[in-house]
Formats: C-alpha cells, structure tokens, sequence
C-alpha cells in the first residue's frame, strides 16, 4: 500500500496533517493539500513551514489574498527563508494588496542575482505604472534566466509596450526558432504583437496564421488577426522609425556615408544656394529629422540660429555631441514646426522616405516658416503615370511622386524653386533614383 493510502483522511496532529499535504500536494491535488496544510497549521500555529505550504498551495489554485496571508504567517514566524518572502511578494502582487512592491524591491536589493526576484520586481513595477524601470529589471531577469519563458514574454510585453517593437522581435529569435514556439504558442503571438506595432501587419498575419494551423480557437491569436482585418495598417509607424533609428545611431554615419555615398545634405546645401542666389549667413534654421547631425555639418555656415529635431532619442544624442546646434529635440518633425516660429529655413535630408502623405508637414511648415522662408528636402522617386502619390517600398521606405510633393506644396502655399533628380544615396551598389526639392513660401 502506498503511503497517501495510509494517511487519515482526517489527520489528529500538525505532523500527520503537514505530511498529508506533501502527499496530495505531489498527487496534484491542490486544494486537499491546501486544507491539509491550514488544519496542521491550526494544530500548530507556531509552525512557519504550515503557514508557507498552505501559502504555497493556495497561490497554486489563484487565491491569492489567502496565499499572502499564509505566507505572511510564515514570514512573521521566521523571516530567513527566502522562497517565502518570494512567495508573499508574489502573492500579494497577484492579489492586488498593497505591500507587494516594497517586499520586491527589498528582495532584489539584498540579492540582485535572483531572476525571480528581479522578474517579480519587473511585473510590480509595470502594475505600478513605472514601465521603464520595469523594462530594466525585466532585461536584467532575462540575462540571468536566458531560458525562463515567462520572463522572455514579459521583457517582449515591455519592449513593445515602451516602443521598441524591433528589440522584442529580436529578443525573441531564439524561442521562435529553438523550437519552443511550437509547443508554446505565446511566442508567436507576443512576435506577431511586436510586428503588428511595428507596421508589419503581413508578418505578423503570417506568425497568427501559424498559431491558428495548430490551434483554431487560440484567443489571442484570433483576437489579434481580427484587430489587423479592421486596420490594414500598412503605413510606417513612429514606433517602427524611432526604433529603427534608435538602434541604428552607433554606426549611422559610418555606413551612410561610407558604404552608401551618402550625399543628401550636400545637395541640399547646393539647392538651396542656388534658390537664394548667394550663401550669406544669419538664418534661422531647423534641420527636419535631424538625425546625428550630418545637415547640421552642412547648414551651421548659414545659420545664426539652428535646431534640430528627430524621433530617436539616440540620433539627437549623436547630433548632441557634434556640439553644433542651438537646440535639439526629440519628436516628430510636424508637430516640432509651431505655429510662427518664424523660421527661414527647413531642411529635411532624407526624412520624407519615413513620411508617407505629406499634407500635415506643409500645413505645419506654411504655420511655421516667415513669407519667404525655403523648404528644402530630398524625397526618393516614384515614378509611373498610374497616379499613385507615394508608395511604402519593399525597403520599408516610401518614394514620392515628385508632381504629388509638388501640388501638396503648392495647395499650402509655397512656389516651387527647384524639382531636379538626383541620387542622394546608393542602395546595392546603385544609385537611389531621388528627387531634390526647394520650396519658397508664398
Ligand atoms: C536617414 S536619417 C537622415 C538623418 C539626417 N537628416 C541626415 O541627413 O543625416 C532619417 C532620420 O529621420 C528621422 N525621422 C523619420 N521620420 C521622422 C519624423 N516624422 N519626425 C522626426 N524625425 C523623423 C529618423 O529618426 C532618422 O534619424
């Protein structure tokens, strides 16, 4: 006969009820064991490890508020052990109660090292609403615990949600290729949710298809594909630019300049010395998507006052250290032009291919630029007779008609200068067919 046989149903002593608990706990029988586990800590109520395993068993069928309150017992009787402090900081999380962050944070600060404790932490902070902080200790529970599922899709979640669709793609390469996917469908589903904010609803319809191959009735999956039926979303997001650039600063310059014959800026500058007819100084400046400050370079001699702005945070950190601009921002181009800022010139080297209808931008410019004032930017070329204003190229950035660009320049009040083609860069070794543009407000 095996033991759980042997034992009394209803044990008459706080060992026997402990080890009735073991044995239904082991059997999977949680809330027997739960009971078991409270009655040997009523026999014996100076008895930390009854309060813990009733905790224990109690977070295991989510009641959570009694879970805490077990191991709070446990933890007032003996506050050395470590796995009941995790479990009371765990239980009080899940049950909403108050107490749970401190108790995390005072876990991490005496063991930085713990993965739980540093993923807990992550979880009580995001519930806090203090989603960077989480983002940190959710990074630093997946170095620890590079294999821990839950916390690779907390630290995707709060990738994500802080914008960086690309690194919780990327942060998620190797559960989407190892194999795990297939038995964890989570995966693909917090991929397709990376791809989806990123404006890549096509990679993500093809992750949820798969999800639904194996499982027709996943919830996620099935409520994500019908959020992207009602938004075809194929535009480029803010998200997918910041973050593609955000990424990109370290080497920005190196490759774009050397491997690319990237030449935009000076373009540009020449443009526009032509459209004034002379290249005296003392302008007021913004450099649209400013970037690391490569037009900055180009544009300082005729500046009495420049400034930048730019989605990355990180690129504006580059243009920072060139030490050349006035003022520097981090935000979207339109929304930088205030209204009678009283510019007199704007330059946008290379940005219009992240910008696909460029309505906004003019209206802003028109609010933003003194009568007179020159708009400079270089767009890649669309061209074909179908009509078609701008297309979002297989190279994730869009080419512009250049009649579109003009006509949407011309409805908010500027006169063209200068539309000439030009090459501001090489893609694969071939000059990018572009477009050089110089408008003057009317
Ligand atoms: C190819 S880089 C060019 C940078 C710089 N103009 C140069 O010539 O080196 C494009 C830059 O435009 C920024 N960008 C794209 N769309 C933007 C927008 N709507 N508002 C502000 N910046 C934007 C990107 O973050 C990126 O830094």
């Amino acid at each position: 006969l095996s033991d759980s046989v042997c034992l009394p149903a209803t044990p008459s002593d706080a060992d026997t009820a402990l080890a009735l608990g073991y044995d239904r706990l082991y059997t999977g029988q949680r809330s027997e064991a739960a009971r078991a586990f409270h009655r040997a800590a009523v026999y014996a109520p100076g008895l930390a490890e009854a309060w813990a395993a009733a905790g224990e068993a109690l977070a295991l069928i989510s009641r959570a508020a009694d879970a805490a309150a077990g191991f709070d017992r446990a933890v007032r009787l003996d506050g050395g052990v470590w796995g009941w402090r995790l479990g009371l900081a765990e239980a009080l999380l899940d049950a909403g109660l108050p107490g749970a962050l401190e108790t995390f944070a005072a876990l991490v600060e005496e063991r930085g090292d713990s993965a739980p404790a540093l993923r807990g932490h992550a979880r009580a902070l995001d519930h806090d609403g203090q989603t960077g902080a989480a983002l940190d200790r959710a990074r630093e529970a997946a170095v620890l615990a590079p294999r821990n599922a839950e916390t690779a899709l907390a630290l995707a979640d709060l990738l994500i949600r802080t914008g960086d669709g690309l690194a919780a793609v990327e942060s998620l390469q190797p559960w989407l290729h190892g194999g795990a996917a297939d038995d964890d469908t989570r995966f693909r589903v917090a991929a397709a949710r990376a791809w989806t904010a990123l404006g890549e609803p096509a990679k993500a319809r093809a992750l949820l298809d798969s999800v639904l191959a194996r499982d027709p009735e996943d919830p996620d999956a099935r409520d994500l594909l019908a959020r992207l039926a009602d938004d075809p979303g194929a535009a480029m997001t803010p998200a997918y630019v910041r973050a593609l650039f955000d990424r990109y600063a370290e080497r920005f310059d190196r490759d774009l300049v050397g491997k690319l014959g990237y030449v935009a800026p000076a373009l540009l500058r020449d443009g526009v010395d032509r459209a004034r007819g002379h290249a005296g100084g003392g302008l007021r400046v913004i450099d649209l998507g400013c970037g690391s400050g490569l037009a900055g370079v180009t544009f300082r001699p005729l500046a009495d006052h420049l400034a930048g702005v730019d989605l990355s945070s990180r690129m504006v950190d580059k243009a920072r250290e060139r030490g050349l601009y006035d003022a520097l921002q981090v935000g979207d181009a339109a929304a930088a032009l205030e209204p009678g800022a009283g510019w007199d010139l704007a330059v946008a080297a290379d940005v219009l291919v992240y910008i696909g209808a460029l309505e906004p931008l003019f209206a802003a410019l028109a609010a933003s630029l003194v009568p007179g004032g020159l708009f400079a930017a270089t767009t890649e070329r669309l061209s074909g007779d179908a009509g078609e204003p701008f297309r979002l190229g297989p190279s994730r950035r869009y080419a512009h008609a250049p009649d579109y660009v003009t006509g949407t320049a011309r409805a908010a009040g500027f006169e063209p200068c200068l539309i000439e083609a030009c090459s501001p860069r090489r893609e694969g070794g071939a000059p990018v067919a572009g477009t050089l543009h110089v408008y003057r407000k009317r």
